[in-house]
């Protein structure tokens, strides 16, 4: 194992301790997440099902022996681990990497807490080295491309790719995310937009980060 999936591994780990039994979990994507999902393999918690937010996910939950409903089935989760490609200080994040942004945000929606698990390399003072997915419906792959543009952007087909939903993915280059909330509004203004993959709205409520000299847990104060 390298040293980063060694981290993925610790901050995994440090998740489980949110797993509540006899309740719903909602489970992201990602080499983190499969961690977490082995993690659950190994430790066997007894919950009502998972809801996942992709197939890859979905397969490993179900080989671990777990049940996997849908979304609909399950209503409103308690709680809900995933990784993130970038996370700040204010606990926004940009998730996509995978491919999976549009079932993980409606997931984060769904749940009530929503712990976000990485390696310290995540962790940015700005949103943005990593190129922003957006997932968009095949006929609007040009066009949105060209708004893209506008908002200062450069996109990137994400070739020989398309999301469990059937969508193609744009990958949004040399942003510097000053403010993701507004960010996040324009884009998902964009008609043919389905997703992007700005967690800013709804931030991590917990974020735990894995780093060389130990694993840190970070709580998001809410205001008010
Ligand atoms: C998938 C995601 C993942 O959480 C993100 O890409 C991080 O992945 P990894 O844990 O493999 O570094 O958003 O759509």
């Amino acid at each position: 194992m390298s040293t980063q999936d060694e981290l993925k591994r610790q901050a995994a780990e440090a998740a489980y301790a949110y797993v509540q039994q006899d309740a719903w979990l909602g489970v992201g994507t990602g080499s983190t997440v499969n961690h977490f999902i082995d993690v659950l393999a190994e430790r066997q918690p007894k919950l009502l099902g998972c809801v996942s937010s992709s197939q890859a996910s979905t397969q490993r939950l179900e080989a671990a022996g777990f049940v996997v409903e849908d979304l609909n089935v399950a209503g409103d989760i308690p709680l809900y681990v995933d990784g993130a490609d970038e996370a700040n200080e204010h606990f926004e994040l940009i998730k996509g990497g995978g491919g999976a942004l549009t079932r993980e945000k409606i997931i984060a929606g769904a749940s009530e807490r929503f712990v976000c698990a990485v390696d310290a390399s995540k962790q940015v003072d700005l949103l943005g080295r990593f190129p922003l997915p957006v997932e968009v419906l095949p006929m609007a792959r040009s066009y949105v491309a060209r708004q893209l543009v506008r908002l200062g952007g450069e996109p990137e087909w994400r070739e020989h790719f398309v999301t469990d939903n059937g969508n193609p993915i744009l990958d949004v280059h040399n942003l510097e995310i000053m403010n993701p909330i507004e960010l996040e509004d324009r884009v998902n203004a964009i008609p043919g937009v389905v997703t992007v993959g700005l967690f800013a709205r709804r931030p991590a409520d917990v974020l735990i980060v894995a780093a060389e000299d130990g694993v840190r847990t970070l709580t998001r104060q809410v205001p008010g």
